[in-house]
């Protein structure tokens, strides 16, 4: 994917979901909190089939708000492995938006996302990559 979204989403499709009138801020247009909290579930979908675990996210970095998002939108978000060490993974995630009345979405954020494979009593665990991760 370019800077400005020219070439099109790319990845794995973790989450598509409309926009509401209840994901406002004042000015009428979607939150960015909410966006985020998006990105975050459908990463953290991403992150728990590839560890084939639970995740926890640790860090969000170089988060990009490209454009605005509007009621009506349909969201998807895509993500994108780009480094997997001892328990943590860091995994790159991009929304788009496809407006009404559109054919072709639009990038909206971008960022890194990293998560932590954890155990049942939320300890950080080594990600095995012996096995494939979860078909969904
Ligand atoms: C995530 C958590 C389990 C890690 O526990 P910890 O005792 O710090 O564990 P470690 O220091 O062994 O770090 C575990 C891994 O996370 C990575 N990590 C820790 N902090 C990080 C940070 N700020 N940025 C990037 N990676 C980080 C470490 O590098 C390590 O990765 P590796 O095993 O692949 O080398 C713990 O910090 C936690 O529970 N945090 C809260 C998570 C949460 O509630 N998230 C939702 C936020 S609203």
């Amino acid at each position: 994917m370019s800077a400005d979204g020219a070439t099109g989403p790319s990845g794995d499709l973790c989450i598509r979901t409309l926009a509401m009138p209840a994901d406002t801020n004042a000015n009428g247009d979607i939150f960015g909190g909410w966006l985020l909290s998006q990105m975050d579930v459908g990463g953290g979908v991403f992150a728990s089939k590839v560890a084939r675990s639970r995740t926890v996210t640790v860090a969000i970095e170089a988060m990009n708000f490209r454009k605005a998002v509007y009621v009506g939108d349909l969201v998807s978000v895509y993500a994108n492995l780009v480094r997997v060490g001892r328990t943590s993974m860091t995994v790159h995630l991009e929304a788009w938006a496809l407006r009404r009345k559109e054919l072709q979405p639009i990038l909206v954020t971008d960022g890194n996302f990293t998560y932590v494979s954890i155990d049942d009593e939320g300890r950080p665990q080594t990600i095995r990559r012996d096995e494939p991760p979860i078909a969904t």
